[in-house]
């Protein structure tokens, strides 16, 4: 997928949106296939990062423990550098237009296109009865970016069709009721779309219990680490290695320079270093790396009163494109009676 320049907009900034299931902490896929982006592209768009509440009811976790992970996750979202000064950084249910829209886009949505979606085969195929949420859930994604009339969309793999389904929403909505919203383009980086949990087989995530999250202290990390799953066929520490089809050393390419990483190679290609060494080379890098997360992370914890704050203020914000927006769509799906009465 090709990356936007700023450039390529006419002065005015290209609008970035993206978001995240409040599921507690956020891990490693999480970082490497969209925080680390967001945080750079703060410097060249104008951006706006939700914390997704109202998709995670779809999964059907306990209320009690709802607002904890959207406070954990908006530390998460501060801590790696999200910047409430540069960007908007809000919860979604404190702008209600999202669910306004969704509903709205309802009708513009055939449910062959959501019957029809990956992630909506899988996660229904583990439920005794289907919720309307989990088949409608696209639509309240799509909802979410093209509220902000965002160009841009920086997400992992795994989002890519309801990406699409974006664009079609927005395509068939501005056939029918006239130009409105962008194309969005979903801005997937070669390389780290799908990064692998520790089981060294399926997509990093929460549910599978395969994740470093990216907050816990160094032995947590470590603890995670050392249950990586390496070379299958390398069963003795006196077995050669074979890197390139191992997971530990794809996520070496992320946390750990270039000459070690050749060292470690060789290491165990020749069987001199041993898996649970280079585990060891690993969580340390990552331990290392998140570092200043930590800290600040501390920080915000220390002080609930700011990220409220920040979040208020970002909900204020996202409210007035928020409303702009749905004045326009109301408009132009005639859910505007006064016109026939006059103001
Ligand atoms: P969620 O909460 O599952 O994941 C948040 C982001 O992290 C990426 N990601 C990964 N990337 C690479 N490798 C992995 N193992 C990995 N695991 C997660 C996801 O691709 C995503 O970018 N439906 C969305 C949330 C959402 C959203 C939106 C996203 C709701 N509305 C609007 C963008 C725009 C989701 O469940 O992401």
């Amino acid at each position: 997928m090709r990356s936007m320049t700023p450039s390529e907009s006419s002065g005015t900034k290209k609008r970035i949106f993206s978001g995240m299931q409040p599921t507690g902490e956020a891990h490693l896929g999480n970082y490497l296939g969209a925080l680390r982006r967001w945080v750079k592209m703060q410097d060249d768009y104008d951006c706006i990062w939700c914390i997704v509440d109202q998709h995670a009811i779809t999964g059907g976790g306990d209320p009690a423990e709802l607002p904890g992970h959207v406070v954990d996750l908006a530390v998460s979202y501060l801590a790696v550098g999200l910047d409430p000064e540069r960007s908007i950084i809000f919860v979604q249910s404190d702008v209600h237009e999202h669910t306004e829209l969704a509903w709205l886009f309802n009708a513009v949505t055939p449910v062959g296109d959501l019957e029809r979606m990956t992630q909506f085969k899988d996660k229904s195929q583990r439920v005794e009865s289907i919720p309307a949420g989990l088949l409608n859930y696209p639509v309240l994604q799509a909802a979410d970016i093209l509220l902000y009339k965002a160009d841009g969309v920086p997400v992992g793999e795994d989002q890519k069709q309801h990406l699409e389904l974006t664009r079609d929403i927005a395509r068939k909505f501005n056939a029918t009721y006239g130009e409105t919203f962008p194309e969005t383009e979903p801005l997937i980086e070669r390389g780290v779309g799908r990064i692998v949990g520790l089981d060294g087989d399926a997509k990093m995530s929460k549910s599978l219990g395969n994740t470093v999250p990216i907050l816990a202290e160094p032995g947590e990390v470590w603890d995670r680490v050392r249950t990586a799953v390496t070379d299958p066929q390398r069963i003795r520490r006196s077995d050669p290695g074979r890197p390139e089809v191992c997971n530990v050393f794809t996520l070496h390419g992320f946390f750990t320079d270039e000459e070690t990483r050749a060292d470690l190679a060789d290491g165990c290609r020749s069987a001199t270093i041993g898996c649970i060494d280079c585990k060891r080379v690993l969580s340390d890098n990552i331990v290392d790396a998140f570092g200043p997360f930590r800290e600040r992370a501390e920080h915000y914890r220390a002080h609930p009163d700011e990220v409220r704050q920040i979040l208020d203020d970002g909900a204020e914000r996202a409210r007035i494109i928020a409303k702009q927006t749905m004045e326009e769509v109301r408009e132009r799906m005639g859910i505007a009676w006064r016109n026939a009465v006059g103001t």
